[in-house]
């Protein structure tokens, strides 16, 4: 099964700026996705990016829900179509016109796997906050605290220890975060401490 995209532009340029509400992106969510910790998965990664674009690039409002819409739809399609992820959420998104940088950006999130490479900072951070997010997540799991008082440390241990979250490739993580130039000290605590608010 392969999962390439094989084309390297997604949506139309003249669609730039258009963008689902809020109300619709949710419905689109949750009519695609009945697995409720894939939803969660995919709400906690669309707040870190809408924390990120707000925090760290200075973002107005209308882009920061472009970069949360990103990160909110980028799974949309993998609870009942893994084997058409991502196309059929890309080609949903393509028929709905929505802004090509929303779109390119899911198409990116995982370029060993669709053949698409990050290019902009909404597709590089994607990227990057995506399995890190998952690993993030699985680590609260398993504390009695939950997220309460975890520490860069505790996740720096679990990606070393590979039997941990075996599914989460610790490579593709590591490139991520070259690509979007950004490290570990500085993306855990700021994950930890977002995406431990996202229910
Ligand atoms: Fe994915
Ligand atoms: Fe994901």
């Amino acid at each position: 099964m392969s999962l390439k995209l094989n084309r390297t532009s997604f949506g139309d340029p003249k669609n730039t700026g258009n963008v689902l509400n809020r109300e619709e992106a949710f419905k689109l969510l949750n009519d695609w996705v009945k697995n409720e910790r894939l939803q969660l998965h995919m709400k906690q990664v669309g707040h870190l990016m809408k924390c990120w674009a707000q925090e760290k690039e200075g973002l107005q409002e209308a882009d920061q829900w472009r970069w949360e819409m990103a990160g909110l739809l980028h799974d949309a399609d993998w609870d009942q179509w893994p084997d058409q992820h991502c196309s059929k959420i890309i080609e949903e998104l393509e028929a709905r016109n929505i802004d090509p940088e929303i779109i390119r950006a899911i198409a990116s999130h995982g370029p060993n796997h669709f053949g698409v490479e990050p290019e902009t900072r909404m597709d590089k951070m994607l990227y990057a906050f995506d399995e890190l997010s998952g690993l993030i997540h699985a680590y609260s799991l398993m504390r009695p605290e939950g997220y309460a008082g975890m520490e860069l440390k505790g996740v720096k241990k679990r990606l070393k220890e590979k039997s941990f979250a075996a599914n989460v490739n610790r490579e593709e993580i590591m490139d991520a975060l070259n690509r979007a130039g950004v490290d570990l000290e500085t993306l855990v605590p700021f994950m930890i401490e977002r995406q431990s608010s996202v229910k």
